[in-house]
């Protein structure tokens, strides 16, 4: 029998991809996108200037040095809390790192972990019980999807701390190491909707015996809530029922059926929760436009893509009536946990790109701010300033009008600019001679007070292809912008970049001061204070924090700290204790320095500044992602999304078993022995 491409099932990959990840992780979590050139070709003028310069290669460390040892050596750290304010923050002896073939949860000496919920845990009463070698569409929409990413946990019980929500994003899915294989058409079809349903979004009820004890989700809870592909959305803001939104079945433009590859996201100070749109272009097949292109829209059929026309036509973009249903994706959605019969949405005021999360600040006049990160290469960092502002108190209308605060406002991209002459910044990661890789930077209106400012594009059209408006306005092209978050403790925003293998290779753009090394690989992470610490400013201030990697390679940078140091790689999601330390989430690190994947705390204050402790390794091929520091009075729990264990295996060789670690293949009391995507919880032993 001749499988049509379009029909086969993904295939287990076993071949390394260039960058980081492992090609499996590549093809399935972001389509392939390093694999492409990167869809940012504009020439924006801002770096025009320091194209041209030489490179020149100083000596192998920085001014600075900033050799740091490793922690994990015999000069590892004594147990230590981290924060700003000494004595408080979570105490734990940091871990070595972990090689990238132990299929084990690691965490610190004194301290376990307990799984939360798994994928294909039941979530109402009448939902089938996990079976994977049947799983339909119909089970998996009653149950945990696959792949978590963002995670928050929002206590429901006015502080006591035994109810809470669990809120997760299902980014993606990986047919080859779910299902059992098959080429029967009609199972290739099941399959497919069974992994369309399990991306999207779960909320769940959680409860636990009392504070510092272990969360356990509670089945039936009427909170519990699966969105999903087909999940209807109200399209919010000045693109709303815009002519590029509408298509065939939704003529006025108002309403999308689903979501997907949810990524990162961000809880807001009203309680309901953010969750970005990341790669959305992998599931589609498109026309050959300008605009499609430089969202990395496949315009061809291939085998390599998931396809998902063959079982849901609009998917097939290209079908008339069909053209705009891409620009239905890509937006930052918002959910409310609370109201489990609410309509999610989808704010265009926010722009539309392949959204990380959105993270928010509230200004002094009580304007809300969201930051946002374009996850990929060469790609911009926004942010939103609301019209409205801010209503106090947690009474219902206090709640409605917040609900709206994401509908109207103004929205800006980055430009960065140095303080150290271009000629400096070698591309090496060696530090400038002024020892800091700093300097001031704007904001760059692309919508104010209702207005396009830019120029040949109406606001719809700025806010519908927002990456082709920031081209125009010179936005600086970054090294994948992932979490971008504020503190809460100090105000200064943190913004995490993962990496750019193509930076300064080619005709890609060079090394700047705010992206300083060539074929980077291990990311760095940029710290931001807005003038006058007003979340609404226009102009900024900026250094980096962290220039990540093995801190005994040249070209790292730990904050000016010179006492021992865990490795760091790939930074992905950030998070904040209550102390205002910094925890990092890593997505990478075994393609580059060799360890599994990892969550780190950094401290951000005082003389320990940009010294970096590892809390925990996931297991092997897994990501670490959503991580959520629970640090008050008696509580001290950490949690985390473990994204994609053993994903380069196959159903016939598993590389992973986490978390339920029983016999390979074996189905017994709702434990399997195959690998979970799952929400963890640390906790003290
Ligand atoms: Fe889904 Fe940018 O990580
Ligand atoms: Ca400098
Ligand atoms: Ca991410």
């Amino acid at each position: 029998m001749t499988i049509a491409p379009e029909n086969r099932p993904l295939l287990a990959l076993a071949t390394h991809a260039r960058g980081k990840r492992s090609a499996v992780t590549c093809r399935l979590k972001c389509g392939d996108a390093c694999a492409h050139e990167a869809p940012n070709t504009s020439g924006n003028e801002y770096f025009r200037d320091v194209a041209g310069r030489a490179f020149s290669r100083r000596g192998a460390l920085g001014a600075a040095g900033a050799l740091a040892l490793a922690v994990g050596t015999a000069d590892a750290a004594a147990a230590s809390s981290g924060g700003r304010h000494p004595g408080r923050g979570l105490r734990f002896t940091p871990i070595a790192p972990v090689a990238k073939d132990v299929d084990a949860l690691t965490v610190p000496k004194g301290w376990r972990w307990t799984p939360v919920i798994r994928w294909g845990d039941p979530l109402f009463r009448g939902s089938r019980e996990f079976d994977p070698e049947n799983q339909t569409e119909r089970s998996q929409l009653g149950q945990f999807g696959y792949n978590c990413d963002y995670l928050d946990i929002i206590g429901i019980d006015g502080g006591r701390g035994r109810r809470a929500l669990g809120v997760v994003n299902h980014e993606y899915t990986n047919e080859a190491i779910m299902f059992p294989p098959t080429e029967d058409p009609e199972q290739v079809a099941e399959n497919k909707r069974t992994a369309m349903a399990a991306h999207g979004l779960t909320v769940v009820e959680l409860r636990r015996s009392g504070e510092g004890r272990p969360w356990e989700y509670v089945r039936g809870s009427h909170y519990n809530r699966r969105i999903h592909v087909q999940t209807r959305f109200a399209v919010t803001g000045p693109a709303a029922g815009h002519r590029l939104l509408r298509t065939k079945d939704d003529p006025v433009g108002r309403t999308v059926l689903g979501t997907q590859n949810n990524c990162s996201g961000g809880t807001t100070p009203w309680g309901t929760v953010l969750s970005g749109e990341e790669n959305v272009n992998q599931y589609f097949v498109a026309n050959d436009t300008p605009e499609n292109k430089r969202y990395g829209f496949p315009t061809t059929v291939s085998d390599s893509g998931r396809n998902w026309w063959t079982v849901d036509p609009r998917f097939d973009a290209r079908r008339p009536g069909y053209e705009n249903e891409v620009n239905r994706f890509g937006w930052v959605v918002e959910v409310d946990p609370m109201e489990p019969d609410s309509t999610p949405v989808k704010h265009t005021a926010l722009g539309r790109l392949k959204h990380e999360g959105a993270n928010i600040r509230v200004a002094r006049d009580g304007r809300v701010v969201a930051y946002m990160g374009d996850d990929e290469r060469f790609e911009y960092l926004y942010k939103f300033v609301s019209e409205k502002r801010m209503a106090r108190g947690k009474g219902r209308a206090a709640r409605a009008h917040n609900k709206t605060l994401l509908t109207s406002g103004d929205l800006y991209v980055a430009r960065f600019v140095g303080d150290s002459p271009a000629a400096e910044i070698d591309g090496t990661g060696a530090l400038p001679s002024d020892e800091r890789f700093d300097g001031r930077g704007e904001w760059v209106p692309l919508v104010r007070d209702g207005r396009s400012r830019v120029p040949g594009m109406d606001v719809a059209e700025v806010l519908v292809h927002t990456r082709l408006a920031a081209d125009k306005v010179g936005a600086t092209k970054m090294d994948r912008p992932e979490d971008v978050q504020p503190n809460p403790v100090t105000g200064r925003v943190y913004a995490a970049l993962t990496n750019n293998t193509n930076r300064g290779v080619g005709t890609n753009a060079p090394a700047d001061e705010a992206n300083p090394r060539v074929t980077n690989r291990e990311g760095h992470v940029l710290e931001l204070t807005e003038a006058g610490n007003d979340a609404t400013a226009t102009r900024f201030s900026w250094n980096l924090l962290l220039v990540c990697g093995d801190p005994a390679s040249a070209g790292t940078y730990f904050g000016g700290y010179e006492g021992p140091v865990s490795p760091i790689s790939c930074p992905d999601n950030v998070a904040f204790d209550s102390t205002g330390a910094l925890w990092i989430s890593t997505d990478g690190q075994p393609g580059t320095i060799g360890y599994c994947d990892a969550l780190h705390r950094v401290t951000l204050e005082g003389r320990d500044r940009g010294k970096v402790e590892q809390f925990l390794a996931v297991p092997r091929e897994a990501e670490t992602c959503g991580p959520v520091v629970h640090d008050r009075d008696g509580d001290g729990s950490v949690f985390v999304s473990v994204q994609h264990p053993g994903e380069d295996g196959s159903w016939a060789d598993q590389h992973s078993y986490f978390p339920d670690y029983v016999a390979p293949g074996s189905l017994a009391g709702g434990r399997w022995g195959g690998p979970r995507p799952s929400v963890v919880q640390v906790h003290r032993a």
